[in-house]
């Protein structure tokens, strides 16, 4: 059976989102208008992606006291960068974000959705988001929450995310008709207010012709993908001291960690705890743990806390940074975590690596 119109469809929408909208800060005044700031627009975008609302307006909000304008974001530097972003997680963001500006700052804004989806970090949905947000163009901006209200409104079985170029052609329309911001923002707030996994139906706008209600099959449609169990660690997380000096991984160039300073983590495996005197010459301290939960893996993480008389020649990659400048770098969740914890008591363990273990495992070869 064909679709039914959309703007047909979606008309309740509209109306509903005045009603209930949330005063975001990137959000503008008026959905009628091009945004008066699609810079602002761009870094709301790129923070969001991964991440939920709450999470990202006080991020937002100083990103943009602290970067107001592209030229802003222009000067800053790696650290200065990911510090700001530093907690929010998928740092590649940051990075891609002042990409994206320079981008923008040495050829101006791009004319068309292809050129936006060209910009470093933006794949089509947050190209069309910002499409429409910023720009007004009736760009269909169909992201995980976008794809299950369709789902359920459409009675499509299977992944809608195969059919994606029919419902982008399906969606357009209906941008047009209802305004390109306002639309894609109301279906944003829907799929992540009402239209949940488990769906809040008596406050819906479209209950009375979402397909999925009306047949009971919200909790069908759409299927939930399984997820592959994650893969565990376990590992020692260690903040050596000494001389003033702490020891860090400087942050790697490329990958999930770019721009991140880290504390060298040893493998439980490689490294086993074993009884040691308490009365050794390195003393070394400890912390509860925790699980440090990612996407796609666990990391039972043991935090250690090692004091030693002098530095050593550190290996590759590995540098003693003065402890005093510890607040300035931009570290991950995890190892903000460690930073945290030495500002409190530790304990002395009973169990744990030996100290001159944990030295050899961070020493030049030769040291
Ligand atoms: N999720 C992704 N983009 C969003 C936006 N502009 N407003 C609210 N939630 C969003």
């Amino acid at each position: 059976m064909p679709w039914p119109p959309a703007s047909t469809l979606l008309a309740p929408l509209s109306p509903w989102f005045e009603a209930v909208r949330r005063d975001l800060p990137w959000r503008a005044g008026d959905l009628d208008a091009a945004h008066p700031d699609p810079y602002a627009v761009l870094v709301s975008e790129l923070m969001l992606q991964q991440t939920q609302v709450a999470t990202v307006i006080p991020y937002f909000t100083r990103w943009m006291e602290r970067f107001p304008n592209p030229g802003a974001l222009a000067e800053a530097d790696e650290d200065t960068l990911h510090k700001a972003w530093e907690g929010l997680g998928y740092y590649r963001r940051a990075r891609f974000l002042k990409a994206a500006v320079d981008s923008i700052a040495a050829e101006g804004w791009p004319g068309d959705l292809e050129g936006l989806a060209r910009l470093p970090g933006l794949g089509p949905y947050t190209a069309a988001a910002v499409g429409a947000i910023a720009f007004q163009w009736p760009a269909p901006a169909l992201d995980g929450n976008a794809f299950r209200v369709l789902a359920r409104l459409l009675v499509i079985e299977g992944d809608p995310k195969a059919r994606a170029a029919d419902l982008r052609a399906w969606l357009a329309p209906a941008l047009e008709a209802h305004g390109p911001s306002r639309l894609t923002q109301a279906l944003m707030e829907l799929g992540a207010t009402v239209c949940t996994p488990t769906p809040a139906c008596s406050r819906c706008p479209l209950a009375d012709r979402c397909g999925a209600h009306v047949t009971n099959r919200t909790a069908e449609i759409p299927p939930v993908a399984k997820r592959a169990k994650p893969k565990a660690s376990c590992l020692w997380l260690l903040a050596m001291e000494a001389e003033g000096h702490v020891l860090l991984h400087a942050p790697a160039d490329k990958g999930l960690l770019a721009g991140l300073w880290r504390w060298p983590a040893l493998d439980v495996e490689t490294l086993p705890p074993a009884r040691f005197s308490l009365q050794g010459t390195h003393p070394i301290t400890f912390w509860p743990g925790w699980t440090q939960v990612y996407t796609h893996r666990r990391e039972h993480v043991s935090p250690l806390y090692l004091r030693l008389e002098a530095r050593f020649e550190t290996a590759k990659g590995l540098r003693w940074i003065p402890r005093a400048e510890l607040p300035n770098l931009p570290l991950g969740k995890r190892d903000q975590r460690l930073r945290d914890l030495l500002a409190t008591p530790g304990q002395t363990p009973l169990v744990a690596p030996d100290p001159a273990t944990l030295i050899r495992a961070c020493a030049a070869p030769s040291a």
